[in-house]
């Protein structure tokens, strides 16, 4: 007997975008050259892509070591055909003033996470080693957790993340894309700061700006946030319903160099939200009512990109394009995408179960 559609077996295992977040991260971009070897490496890559994070990963399974990859607009057809993600295209820039969000190039995004930060490490340079001579670097970022987890211009970064089925329901593809059910779109930007005149603010004028008490990381009243505060503006609503991306920003830097820096990351069910905060926070909501953040962070890079399912990646074939995974039945309307869950993912609360 067959079994009945929406079994567990059947359903998309999604990348582990709702992992835990951790005290280590590094943010590999990377452009294919364009040369017809180089998409037949990445899609054998890709088909092995999964058991290469197990084997790094069981090394030190405490370590709670995962990856995701997702991968550009321009890129998607070259690697898997012509079945694409309904909304993945490039990354929309914004520019307003002095404010410019940028386009920069980038086809493939892995996103490694782990409690250490030797384990990212070596996860990074295996794929290097696999995918060396079919790409060029285009960004490499190493992240870490700062004290209590606050981003380098000393706020608590992440306390709004969904969490649970809300945290599943905001970052996973659903019905609405049946053949990419359990993929998420992902947003980056790699952000400098400019401490010194940061520093130079009070700090209820820092407060202002991003809408949160500074020590507490309580919200300011309604009286008090202005409507250019970063937590206002980054707030989307849409027939009355709160619309919730999924955050892990990480602080990087180099203070040798006087380099601060916060690297955006973004998941979501659709791009259309994360961009809307972009819009917001650059051009201002109304026009002009901008993130006065940006003022002191300036983003320099920027990037959208798909994160498939473990199951899409794992069918891709070496040779041609693979058609995208078969198009699943549509579930009875489920509250939120869905998946079948990689059991170590920790969806429960994203701050209580973390790997230290
Ligand atoms: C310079 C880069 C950024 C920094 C330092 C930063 C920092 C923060 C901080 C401190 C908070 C408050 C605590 C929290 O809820 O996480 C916050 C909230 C938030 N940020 Fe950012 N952020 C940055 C860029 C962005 C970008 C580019 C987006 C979206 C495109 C974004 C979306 C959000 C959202 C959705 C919230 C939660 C709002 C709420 O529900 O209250 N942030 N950010």
């Amino acid at each position: 007997m067959t079994n009945p559609p929406n079994q567990p077996d059947q359903l998309p295992l999604a990348q582990p975008v709702l992992g835990p977040l951790t005290r280590a991260a590094i943010f590999l971009v990377v452009t294919v050259k364009p040369e017809p070897g180089s998409y037949e490496i990445m899609r054998s890559f890709c088909s092995g892509l999964s058991g290469l994070i197990r084997a790094v990963e069981f090394r030190d399974i405490d370590a709670g070591l995962t990856c995701i990859a997702s991968f550009g607009s321009d890129v998607w057809d070259k690697l898997f055909g012509r079945t694409r993600p309904a909304e993945l295209h490039p990354f929309r820039e914004f520019r307003s003033g002095e404010r410019y969000a940028p386009a920069t190039p980038g086809d493939v995004l892995f996103h490694i996470r782990a409690g250490r930060m030797d384990i990212c490490f070596e996860l990074a340079t295996q794929i290097m080693e696999q995918i060396g001579d079919a790409v060029t670097v285009a960004d490499e970022v190493q992240g870490f957790r700062y004290f209590e987890d606050r981003d380098l211009i000393g706020f608590v970064d992440g306390t709004e993340n969904p969490r649970g089925n809300l945290a599943l329901e905001s970052a996973l593809v659903g019905d609405e894309d049946a053949a990419f059910a359990g993929g998420s779109y992902v947003i980056v930007q790699k952000y400098f700061h400019d401490m010194k005149a940061w520093n130079a603010l009070s700090t209820e004028a820092q407060e202002r700006i991003i809408g949160r008490k500074k020590l507490t990381d309580i919200e300011l009243d309604d009286a008090t946030k202005p409507a250019s505060a970063h937590t206002a503006l980054t707030v989307i609503e849409e027939n009355g319903k709160e619309l919730k991306i999924l955050r892990d920003n990480m602080p990087f830097g180099q203070p040798g160099r006087g380099e601060f820096g916060t690297y955006f990351i973004g998941y979501s069910r659709t791009p259309r939200v994360t961009e809307l905060m972009l819009e917001n926070m650059f051009i201002g909501r109304p026009p002009g009512n901008y993130d006065k953040l940006l003022d002191f962070s300036k983003a320099v890079t920027g990037g959208l990109f798909f994160a498939p399912s473990v199951t899409f990646l794992d069918g891709v074939g070496e040779e041609q394009p693979a058609a995208a995974i078969a198009t699943l039945p549509a579930a009875p309307e489920p509250p939120a995408p869905a998946v079948r869950r990689d059991t170590s993912l920790g969806i429960g609360s994203l701050k209580g179960e973390r790997h230290e």
